[in-house]
């Protein structure tokens, strides 16, 4: 930080919206720079919360402006760090103003960063009813935080963002499904049955240290609902999302979930297959169809997002033409591991 600067944590609560506007813009920017992610209907929800003054979290302040902030979301006894984000700032030995370029964020603008999450840290780790911390810092790239989440306790797992570009013309996907399934796109009353589907997927997998919602059919029902009905990762797509469907049992044995996350990009939210009915072409018919449907909307690209350590999907998805443009981490702290 350059010398004589003063920054003061403060917080987040005691600031209403058009404070943060610059920050949120500016880290807009960068969304749209770097993932392709139109973030603007994300920066909405925050500025309703931060005018309710109902986010827990801390801004930054220096010379009477707001640089930057951290929150975090409180369910049941688990804390989500959301996002921690701070202007770029001036490069004190050149005087001149750093650009949110693609590489980790730059130097005095990760020291306010890790001063936010530092603060964030010391409240959470104070309060008893915590008992778990995740946080996925998707804008991030991998590395740019890990130490100071380390230092905290934090275990880190690598994650990928990777990108397919769409080319060519919309042309019906092959289906070559076995008699006893069949496949259709989402309904809402799918909600339960891919809660059920989600849990038994990710049952011992990697993804499940990651987020604990996918360990019950609770929280896969809460993911779901986040994903499906309050457009927690973009804007649900139904017409992209499709279920294949067990005929006797009625149960899913599959299904892919997609959003728009801007008008040229589509992100797959959500892949998985039963594992009685793994290794037939199921995930990979299911990625056409929803590349077929994400091209029929115009979109030029479709992003996902999966762990270093699932080497099967990231086979599948680089075989289906995803390459890695950008890394991240995933972080876990459990009260238990400290305690
Ligand atoms: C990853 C997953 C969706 C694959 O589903 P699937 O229907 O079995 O996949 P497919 O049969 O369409 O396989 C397509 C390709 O993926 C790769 N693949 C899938 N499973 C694999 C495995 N167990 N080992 C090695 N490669 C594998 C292969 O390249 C395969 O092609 P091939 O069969 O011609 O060799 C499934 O294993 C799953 O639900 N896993 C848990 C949830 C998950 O990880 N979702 C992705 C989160 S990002």
């Amino acid at each position: 930080m350059a010398a004589g600067v003063t920054i003061d944590i403060l917080d987040l609560r005691h600031f209403a919206a058009p404070v943060l506007r610059p920050v949120l813009e500016a880290e807009g920017e960068l969304w749209s720079q770097r993932l392709h992610w139109d973030y603007r209907a994300s920066a909405r929800l925050l500025m309703q919360y931060l005018d309710n003054h109902l986010l827990p979290g801390y801004a930054a302040l220096e010379a009477g402006q707001v640089t930057g902030y951290a929150f975090c979301v409180y369910e049941e006894t688990k804390a989500v760090i959301g996002d921690v984000f701070a202007l770029p700032g001036r490069n004190p030995e050149s005087g001149v103003d750093y650009d949110a370029g693609t590489g980790p964020s730059p130097g005095p603008a990760r020291e306010i960063e890790e001063a936010l999450l530092r603060h964030l840290f010391e409240t959470l780790l104070n309060s008893p009813q915590v008992d778990r911390i995740e946080s996925q810092l998707l804008l991030h790239p991998s590395g740019t935080h890990a130490e100071i989440f380390r230092k905290a306790g934090f275990e880190i797992f690598r994650r990928y963002f990777m990108v397919q570009p769409l080319e060519g013309h919309w042309s019906r996907p092959r289906i070559d499904l076995p008699r006893d399934l069949e496949i259709r796109p989402w309904r809402d009353e799918d909600l339960s049955a891919a809660a059920r589907l989600i849990s038994i997927a990710y049952n011992g997998h990697p993804d499940s240290l990651i987020n604990d919602q996918y360990r019950s059919v609770h929280g896969s029902l809460r993911f779901l609902h986040n994903i499906v009905r309050y457009a927690g990762c973009g804007v649900f797509s139904p017409n992209v999302s499709h279920v294949v469907v067990e005929r006797n049992s009625r149960e899913l044995a599959g299904l892919v979930l997609g959003s728009r996350v801007s008008p040229q990009s589509g992100h797959i939210t959500q892949l998985c297959v039963h594992p009685n009915f793994r290794r037939k072409g199921l995930a990979r018919m299911l990625m056409s169809i929803a590349a077929a449907q994400f091209m029929r909307q115009g979109v030029s690209e479709i992003s996902l997002t999966v762990t270093e350590a699932n080497t099967q999907a990231i086979q599948l998805y680089e075989a289906e033409g995803y390459t890695c443009v950008h890394t991240f981490d995933a972080a876990v702290w459990l009260r238990d591991n400290t305690s």
